[in-house]
């Protein structure tokens, strides 16, 4: 992986002719240490803010160039004063938002010292979190500079300077295994589809076996062996072939571990298949594996922390393609589970190859639960936006320990509802279920879908079409792939199923 931006952690330390970053609250004053740094450009701060507008506002800056009485090339002031809407300080948005305002600096010193009171080692590192989440840039196919100017792209050096730098050190390995994880998604999402087919990606989920994880990966004979012909029905019509890849990250051992499992929707490409999709925005599909490189993210997460959780990661690795050879509407697929599924729409093949993944899953692991993420539905972009990923499950407990978890890493989740009366939307004149429920609640009834699959498992469904791909810039991410769910998930093990 390439780096792109290099970060210390030491004392508070002279700039040395580089920039730097202190905070500030409303008051507009620097905190001690970093003001005794300051000297006489303390009173620019005052001066230039007034000119500027600014009063010290969470997420807000005051750029100050070649400041006189310090030893820096540029001063950049903060603000973290909580603004109209209290928003506490959220470390790793801010840590984002600094890197943004860094622009060509390549030498970086953060005075990272609250303005009243003292942030800890562990915010210093889910700062330096928000700095790498920012760094990340996907440009590998660019042969051409932007202008013609010669771009200096290497890594910024950034020293984050606070009085416990020890504990910062100590805390910063576990988050830097979660940024590594969400860069490994996200780059997972945004190669190419001519680049990341079903083997090509198995491949790449089995380099986690550097870390120590088990990865073994089931070919299409592998498959037909074990009846998957619902998934297998999805990659028929492609000249690539299909994948299933299991992971395992065995952070406890012994005949007690009873694993936790994930399922991520893999589909390398969604044409539609016969059901075609209209051509405007197709290209966009390449995402549609997003799923399942949260998985795989999460799985680099994990190991690369040493979590100490018994887990397991399912993948259904498909190309979804028209051609003679490809699944029709009115077709009927068996699926492992033994039921039969009436094709009504070939654009709806996700479900089609969790039906296959979430059946294997609980039924050779035995599960404490299952999450799945998947991008399921155009139809939850339209009830959420890309602000909260769909949350369907059978499980209170589970849902609600997501919730949480959402709030705290801001990967946010709003719950969707399940129930008989949309299960009914599904059943079909010919087989036990359709594979689509019509046009209302389309994602409750993708999830319905889902839920006939999972066999009484406590179960979690997230529908990431509106936030894994295609996502919008943010302080925490450049843009498109944005590796969502991989903090989501790493916190949820954390806080509850860890040991
Ligand atoms: N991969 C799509 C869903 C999607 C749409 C993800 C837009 C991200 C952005 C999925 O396979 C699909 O095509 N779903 C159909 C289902 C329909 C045919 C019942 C949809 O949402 O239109
Ligand atoms: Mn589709
Ligand atoms: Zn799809």
């Amino acid at each position: 992986m390439d780096e792109f931006v290099k970060i210390a952690f030491g004392p508070i330390a002279p700039p040395k002719g580089g920039t730097l970053v202190v905070f500030v609250g409303a008051d507009l004053k620097a905190p001690p240490r970093a003001g005794a740094l300051l000297g006489e450009a303390a009173a620019r701060i005052e001066a230039g803010a007034k000119s500027a507008k600014f009063q010290g506002k969470y997420l807000t800056c005051l750029d100050l160039l070649a400041p006189s009485g310090v030893d820096a090339a540029r001063l950049l002031v903060v603000g973290v004063a909580p603004g109209k809407d209290g928003k506490p300080v959220d470390f790793p948005t801010l840590g984002g938002f600094v890197f943004g305002k860094l622009g060509a600096a390549k030498t970086i010193e953060v005075a990272f010292e609250a303005p009243q009171g003292e942030w800890d080692g562990a915010e210093a590192a889910d700062f330096a979190l928000g700095l790498r989440l920012r760094a990340y840039r996907f440009d590998k196919y660019k042969t051409v500079k932007k202008n013609g100017d010669e771009v200096d792209d290497s890594a910024p050096s950034v020293t984050i300077g606070l009085a416990d730098f020890a504990a910062a050190r100590a805390a910063a390995p576990a988050r830097m295994a979660v940024a590594e994880g969400v860069e490994l998604a996200r780059t997972l999402v945004n190669e190419p589809p001519n680049v990341l087919y079903p083997e090509a990606f198995a491949e790449r989920a089995a380099g986690l076996e550097k870390l120590d994880v088990e990865v073994e990966i089931l070919d299409e004979k592998a498959m037909t062996k074990l009846g998957m012909g619902a998934l297998l029905g999805v990659g028929q019509g492609s000249k690539r072939d299909s994948r299933l890849v299991v992971m395992r990250w065995r952070g406890v051992k012994g005949k007690k571990a009873k694993p936790i499992a994930f399922v991520g929707k893999g589909v390398c490409f969604d044409s539609g298949g016969i059901s075609i999709k209209p051509g405007a925005g197709m290209e966009d599909m390449k995402g549609d594996m997003a799923g399942a490189a949260c998985v795989v993210g999460l799985m680099h997460a994990l190991a690369a922390r040493k979590a100490k959780v018994d887990a397991v990661g399912v993948i259904g690795l498909v190309e979804n393609m028209p051609g003679g050879g490809a699944i029709r509407p009115g077709d009927i697929l068996k699926s492992m589970s033994g039921r039969s599924i009436e094709i009504i729409n070939t654009d709806a093949e996700g479900r089609l190859v969790l039906a296959d993944a979430l059946w294997y899953a609980q039924d050779k692991f035995k599960p404490r639960f299952i999450v799945d993420l998947a991008t399921l539905t155009g139809a939850i972009m339209v009830a959420l936006g890309q602000e909260n990923a769909g949350l369907f499950s059978n499980d209170d407990e589970l849902a609600a320990r997501l919730s949480v978890a959402g709030a705290a890493t801001g990967e946010t989740v709003w719950r969707m509802p399940l129930g008989a009366a949309y299960d009914k939307l599904i059943d079909s004149k010919f087989a036990d279920v359709k594979n689509t429920g019509g046009r209302n609640a389309g994602a409750i009834t993708a999830a319905q879908f889902l839920k006939r699959f999972v066999n009484d498992t406590p179960w979690a469904h997230l529908d990431v079409a509106g936030t894994a791909m295609n996502s919008p810039a943010s302080d925490v991410n450049q843009s498109w792939g944005s590796g969502w769910g991989v903090r989501l998930l790493d916190r949820l093990v954390a806080e509850y199923y860890e040991r």
